[in-house]
């Protein structure tokens, strides 16, 4: 395999868009073609208007811009994309299944099975497999079986070459990454596949960046980096809770021990949980592979960050109900907030969700305010739990797109997102237009705790 010319992504989401759109605007020399089968997405990524494209990302509208119909295409024409390339990245959804065996804990495979079944089927000539999406360790071997087995004698190279980027800060991981990860195979053959891949990042990563391993360490360190960095947010938040019981301050705390460079400043800020589509996904699958080896300490040990995690969104539902005197029934709690953080336009297993769950089952009557969430979103995020009708949701909870509205004769504001603008709202107004006492209750510790006290709110911080 010579220098790659061709490359063809199999899904357009979260990862797959953001991914392409840089790999095209730093390679200009390479047709970047990214396929999905949601029509609809692929209509959205093509919007004429820009600013329409499916994905809110800081700077992402601007790169799709710079190659869009020069060397960046997308599309619903998965076969035509798989044929010209020469180069396939599989950035499909991986998520935990919700059926069979591993139900609630193991990674659904169903969708990357599909994509190495359409490759094998459509390929005539050598490609190089690229595993984009995050999997369970040793599936390269899996997707192998199936091309060799399934395909027209093609010959296939199978790499790993898991994903870093943060939502929210995608554009800027992908153009500065602390590293990019390649795996594959060590003969030969999977030397020149490796090659090829490095040579495509090195039109913009310096090179000493750029790790190359064995297949499975590439596999497993994706999930690995995921669970250390759920672990820190878990560790911080189950000190929150014993900061709140002695007097400490959690944020003191996390500054105090993040000055020692052994441990370091990153993710230990307190929340009321991680959200997002992909910690308690990889953990979960992580402590399913652990007990699959019969590792069952390995496995105890990761399920307890998810364990605390869960606690962490429980708690602060409960304790919105104990402050606003036991019952929060038929009182109106505004939500700043849905999307998992700040920044972006998804939802994925956000706290918010959870937390609206627990206080709509207490009989609240939920408001929201999201700067870039849907409406539609909401409901679909609190139907998809199945708790109670789609109409009851339709009644427990309102939207809007003002937060003055959103906040206007609440008894009580949860913070669940923390987007900067939240801190620059007019407070006083907010406050002399709800029900008193007026509650805030800060799960991002986002707001400025003496100026809301002095202005009348109770208010109470994560950990404080
Ligand atoms: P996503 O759901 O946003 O996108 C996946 C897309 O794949 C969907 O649009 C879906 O329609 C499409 N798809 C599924 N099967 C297909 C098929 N057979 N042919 C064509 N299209 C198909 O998911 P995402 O957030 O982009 O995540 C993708 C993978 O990347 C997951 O494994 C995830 O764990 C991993 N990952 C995600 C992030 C993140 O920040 N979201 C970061 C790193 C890694
Ligand atoms: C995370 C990882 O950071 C990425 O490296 C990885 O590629 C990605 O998962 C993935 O595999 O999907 P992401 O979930 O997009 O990225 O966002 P994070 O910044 O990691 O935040 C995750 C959650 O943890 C958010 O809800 C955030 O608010 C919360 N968090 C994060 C805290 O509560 N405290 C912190 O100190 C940091």
């Amino acid at each position: 395999m010579g220098i790659v010319k061709n490359i063809c992504c199999i899904g357009a989401g979260y990862v797959g868009g953001p991914t392409m759109a840089v790999i095209a605007h730093k390679c200009p020399h390479i047709k970047v073609t990214i396929v999905d089968l949601n029509a609809e997405r692929i209509a959205a990524w093509n919007d004429e208007d820009v600013n329409n494209i499916p994905i809110y990302e800081p700077g992402l509208s601007e790169v799709v811009q710079s190659a869009r119909g020069k060397n960046l295409f997308f599309s619903t024409d998965v076969e035509k994309a798989i044929d010209e390339a020469d180069m396939i990245f599989i950035s499909v959804n991986t998520p935990t299944k919700t059926y069979g065996l591993g139900k609630g804990m193991a990674a659904d495979l169903k969708y990357i099975e599909l994509c190495a079944r359409q490759i094998a089927a459509v390929a005539k000539t050598g490609k190089i497999v690229v595993e984009k999406s995050t999997l369970p360790v040793r599936t390269a071997e899996a997707i192998k079986n199936i091309l060799d087995n399934t395909g027209n004698g093609a010959k296939f190279q199978i790499l790993s070459n898991p994903e870093f980027l943060a939502e929210g800060t995608a554009v800027e991981d992908l153009l500065h990454p602390d590293r990019v990860l390649i795996g594959g195979d060590t003969d030969a053959e999977g030397k020149k596949a490796i090659d090829a891949l490095v040579e495509v990042y090195s039109n913009w990563v310096p090179e000493e960046k750029i790790l190359t391993t064995n297949v499975w360490s590439s596999e497993l360190s994706k999930l690995t980096a995921n669970a250390f960095l759920a672990q820190r947010v878990s560790s911080i938040n189950a000190m929150s809770e014993l900061c709140e019981r002695t007097g400490a301050d959690v944020n003191e705390v996390a500054r105090a021990i993040g000055m020692d460079s052994r441990i370091g400043s990153k993710f230990l800020k307190a929340s009321v949980g991680f959200g997002g589509s992909c910690f308690q996904k990889d953990i979960l699958n992580l402590v399913y592979i652990a007990k699959s080896y019969g590792l069952n300490q390995v496995a105890d040990y990761w399920e307890q960050v998810v364990i605390m995690n869960d606690h962490q969104k429980q708690r602060f539902a409960a304790n919105i109900v104990k402050t606003l005197y036991n019952t929060v029934s038929d009182k109106k709690i505004a939500f700043l907030g849905w999307a998992f953080k700040k920044d972006t336009n998804d939802t994925r297993e956000s706290a918010a969700i959870y937390v609206a769950d627990e206080l709509l089952n207490e009989q609240a009557n939920i408001a929201v305010y999201d700067p870039k969430v849907e409406s539609d979103v909401v409901y679909r995020d609190l139907n998809y739990l199945d708790t109670r009708s789609a109409e009851q949701n339709k009644l427990g909870v309102s939207i809007s797109d003002d937060p003055y509205t959103v906040c206007k004769d609440a008894h009580a504001i949860a913070v669940l997102t923390e987007w900067d603008e939240f801190k620059a709202y007019d407070w006083q107004k907010i406050y002399d237009n709800m029900k008193k006492p007026a509650f805030v209750f800060d799960g991002r510790n986002i707001l400025d705790g003496d100026k809301m006290k002095d202005i009348g709110f109770i208010f109470q911080q994560i950990g404080k």
